[in-house]
């Protein structure tokens, strides 16, 4: 093959996209890639081809895989090396000092607000309506916290001015220790919690303390996809542990033991789990502290969903049961108060922690670092943790989120090629798309196409550190109006579907 092939190739990638030179280059300029005009009438007109970085980012840019825009390898070999930049080139690349998002962001995934997210802003940007099935905030969907929450936040306003103590205020972490004590969670004492602007700070604040450089920590897949974002950043490397689905989605034990290293540091469980729904029952929970004592990893326990949990089933958290070990525990009010965006979650140290004497120095440097949290969001904890609990009318038969769970499980799996398993908790399903019925192979093109198509937006199962193109979520906070016209549209999708 001649060397016009990947021109052709890029044209009619550009006319796919809708994508003129002129775009490719802004785009570059504004991501600091060195495109100028006249690399790209290059390009184009087949004069040469680009370096490995420049075919990267407009791969990246066009949607198409970089190994079909790149080309065979017999044609890589014909090829002509793009030659460097010539002097009045070179000065005009270097006119502009532009600047690089850092390396160690190389690998950080995080697609719940990713590109096919990206996408939907540009469609709605355009008039466009998207259904959005795709994040766990509840607000936008008609879910309101107590009034008693808002009005005590008005009436102390005026006391939260100033910065509180870095770990948070007496009487939050007073609410939080309580919460603690209830739940069994063994040797807490007021030091040992940290209040947080979400818990999102709160694993980010938890991994820069623990990881150097290649340490390893264990963390489901799928996964919530910050723990495995904020682990890479802070230099660990996020190994996967496969959650079952053939056994309710808990974590196949043997695929713990066989990933364990001695680098391994902690395991992250997620329970309640975002994005499978399932809830741990005791044994399950009792063989991953066995494997953390046997192996001494600390265990990070993400408990955002504790409150939302359906059927009469009760949650246990994992730090109840191992008091001889080191446990982080997370929880907050985003999700059972509904006060996603007041930021306020926690985490709670309990166990064994002379262990950890000098990593709990690294949370505490860490923490003062960021002065404190978010303060009126604090004062409120007392009031949400204790009295009178909205979120459990919610999730009783007749509450909305029980009768959506019912709701959207039975319409998705009715569905031909459709499986999933029915969630126990949270407002999340993940349900299995027979990826040999529709020819799936890549499922954030699945995503892309049934937001073109339906403009529905969900996000891929990839999206969530899960390695096969075969799952997708679906958050069901939305009135069943709304998720019957959602899932109507997405069976209509994949009853021509083909990729
Ligand atoms: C499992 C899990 N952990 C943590 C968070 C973040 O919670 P927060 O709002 O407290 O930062 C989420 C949000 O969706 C989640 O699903």
């Amino acid at each position: 093959m001649s060397k016009e092939s990947f021109a052709q190739r890029l044209k009619t990638a550009m006319d796919k996209e809708g994508k003129k030179q002129v775009d490719l280059i802004n785009a570059a300029a504004l991501q600091g890639v060195k495109l100028g005009k006249s690399h790209m009438s290059q390009y184009v007109s087949g004069k040469t081809v680009p370096r490995s970085d420049i075919l990267r980012f407009l791969a990246g840019e066009l949607k198409v895989d970089e190994g079909w825009l790149k080309g065979s390898e017999a044609e890589i070999q014909q090829r002509e090396i793009e030659p460097e930049l010539n002097k009045t080139e070179l000065s005009e690349a270097n006119t502009m000092r532009t600047f690089k998002k850092s390396s160690k962001l190389d690998n950080v995934l995080y697609d719940v607000r990713g590109p096919v997210v990206d996408e939907a802003a540009r469609m709605e940007e355009a008039g466009t309506r998207i259904l959005k099935l795709n994040i766990g905030n509840p607000a936008p969907f008609g879910f309101h916290t107590p009034d008693e929450v808002i009005y005590d936040m008005r009436r102390q306003l005026p006391e939260c001015e100033g910065y509180s103590p870095a770990q948070g205020l007496f009487s939050a972490r007073k609410a939080i220790m309580q919460y603690a004590q209830i739940k069994k969670l063994p040797n807490v004492s007021m030091e040992d919690i940290y209040t947080g602007n979400g818990v999102s700070e709160l694993i980010n604040l938890s991994m820069s303390a623990l990881l150097d450089d290649g340490d390893e920590i264990l963390i489901p897949s799928p996964d919530y996809p910050l723990w495995t974002a904020c682990a890479t950043l802070a230099g660990g490397k996020a190994v996967h542990y496969i959650c079952d689905e053939q056994s309710d989605w808990y974590p196949d034990m043997d695929d713990i033991r066989k990933k364990i290293t001695s680098r391994t540091k902690a395991i992250v469980i997620i329970n309640p789990n975002n994005p499978t729904g399932a809830l741990y029952p005791r044994e399950v929970l009792q063989q991953i502290a066995d494997i953390a004592r046997e192996h001494q990893l600390i265990i990070f326990s993400d408990e955002i969903y504790d409150r939302l949990v359906m059927d009469g089933e009760k949650h246990i958290s994992i730090a109840s049961l191992a008091p001889d070990l080191f446990c982080v525990t997370y929880s907050g009010l985003s999700k059972s108060h509904m006060i996603a965006g007041f930021r306020i979650g926690w985490m709670i140290l309990s166990g064994n922690k002379n262990i950890a004497r000098d990593y709990i120095e690294g949370l505490r440097m860490l923490s003062n670092m960021r002065l404190c949290s978010n303060v009126p969001a604090q004062s409120i904890v007392q009031t949400a943790l204790w009295g009178y609990q909205s979120v459990e009318n919610y999730i009783l038969p007749g509450g909305r989120v029980y009768e959506q769970r019912e709701f959207i499980y039975k319409a998705l799996t009715d569905i031909p090629g459709i499986t999933a398993v029915k969630p126990k908790a949270a407002f999340y399903i993940f349900p299995k798309i027979d990826v040999k019925k529709f020819n799936i192979t890549d499922d954030e093109k699945f995503a892309l196409d049934l937001l073109r198509d339906k403009k529905i937006l969900l996000i891929h199962g990839g999206g969530f550190n899960w390695q096969q193109p075969d799952h997708f979520r679906v958050v069901y906070l939305p009135r069943i109006e709304v998720l019957k016209e959602s899932v109507e549209k997405i069976a209509d999708f994949f009853s021509y579907y083909h990729q």
